[in-house]
């Protein structure tokens, strides 16, 4: 197993509603709750030899408090899915580039072929990369991203 420096961590991020992923629409996003995606996120970056740390909010000011705390507590990559605040929050935008931590925006639908006020997000032009419609594959995907990012690989 590749050693990673004691500062990579990585944080798992979920805006608003997601805590109703396995019940909300799941024509939309899928039958999964959101302990299962991360539990199983945890189990593959303890395999991997990294620490992931997760939280979600419904609460625009504990996800800019959660972001501001990464830049102490040595995150060293974000996976976010800022949800309904991909439309409205310019201060989660804002703290993400203040910290200059690289991050991945996911979405479980595909954003773009919804409701054509969907598809302008705030973060994509920020982020490394987005991951758009893949359900909770997309978290899995946007790991093995992150964890490639910091053994030095990656994009
Ligand atoms: C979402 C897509 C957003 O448009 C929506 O507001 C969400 C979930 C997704 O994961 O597909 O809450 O981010």
């Amino acid at each position: 197993m590749a050693k990673f420096k004691k500062s990579a961590s990585i944080l798992l991020l979920n805006g608003p509603n997601l805590n109703l992923l396995g019940t909300r629409e799941p024509q939309l996003y899928g039958r999964e709750t959101l302990m299962q995606i991360e539990r199983r996120l945890l189990a593959r970056a303890k395999a991997a030899g990294v620490k992931l740390a997760c939280q979600q909010s419904n609460h625009e000011g504990v996800l800019v408090d959660r972001v501001q705390l990464a830049a102490r507590d040595g995150t060293g990559f974000i996976i976010l899915n800022p949800a309904a605040f991909t439309y409205s929050s310019i201060a989660l935008r804002d703290a993400l580039t203040a910290v200059r931590i690289p991050f991945i925006e996911v979405h479980l639908s595909n954003i773009h072929a919804r409701e054509a006020w969907r598809a302008h997000s705030h973060f994509t032009a920020v982020a490394v990369g987005s991951i758009l419609g893949l359900g909770g594959r997309g978290y899995d995907l946007a790991l093995d991203f992150a964890i490639a990012r910091l053994r030095g690989g990656g994009a």
